[in-house]
């Protein structure tokens, strides 16, 4: 089971502390919520702030492209130093041929998929990726309540990836606090994305939290 804290909720004025606190706690990645104010309605972070995460943490980095053309930005957030690009199922793009594109520069793929659409759909594409993500909220916000339906996409692709035997981590993201975490362990999840829970409260504290619940 690995955390992945999504920096969009911490004190970006604080920004290498917050990454040390979570580090500390021996957090395995870093979430970067990337969104382009089309795809969904809300803008976050370009590629200089990755840029600036980059230099301060050699944990893993994984950039969520909420992007309408995630094949015209995803050269930058590469260069930038994100180590992984997760893309939406629902982005209007050539996804396969985007994410040949990735792995022929070097970078690694996921895709994700919103909580309306079926996982299904994600499968075909999993040969090229090594995270399948499922959203537990509708992309564009953090501090959104669970949804629980999308608890079913979860096993449905652990059900998925055991039967294929593939080497697909499956990551939740989403209103995700020690309550849902527990429930989307137990569905299959591997990897946590957590932004408000973990940037609300003391930091670490928080991720031994998460970290508890999934371990009992
Ligand atoms: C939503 C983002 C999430 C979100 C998580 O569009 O992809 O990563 O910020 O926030 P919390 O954990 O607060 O739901
Ligand atoms: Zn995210």
């Amino acid at each position: 089971m690995k955390i992945s804290p999504s920096i969009i909720s911490c004190d970006l004025s604080h920004l290498a502390t917050e990454i040390m606190k979570c580090e500390d706690a021996g957090v395995e990645m870093f979430h970067l919520d990337v969104m382009d104010g089309h795809f969904v309605p809300n803008l976050t972070m370009g590629p200089d702030l990755v840029r600036a995460v980059r230099r301060v943490t050699d944990r893993t980095l994984e950039a969520h492209l909420m992007l309408e053309r995630p094949d015209r930005y995803f050269r930058q957030f590469l260069s930038a130093g994100a180590d992984i690009l997760l893309l939406h199922y629902e982005s209007p793009v050539d996804l396969k041929g985007t994410m040949e594109a990735i792995r022929n520069e070097g970078g690694r793929c996921g895709i994700v998929v919103n909580p309306e659409t079926d996982v299904s759909k994600a499968f075909p594409f999993l040969e090229h990726c090594e995270i399948l993500l499922v959203m537990s909220v509708h992309p564009g916000f953090s501090g959104q309540s669970f949804i629980p339906s999308s608890l079913e996409n979860v096993k449905k692709a652990r059900r998925y990836i055991d039967e294929h035997g593939l080497g697909v981590e499956i990551e939740i993201d989403g209103g995700i606090n020690d309550r849902t975490a527990r429930m989307a362990i137990e569905a299959g999840a591997d990897i946590l994305v957590s932004a408000s829970y973990i940037f609300g409260g003391n930091v670490k504290e928080r991720i031994r939290a998460l970290r508890s619940v999934t371990a009992s």
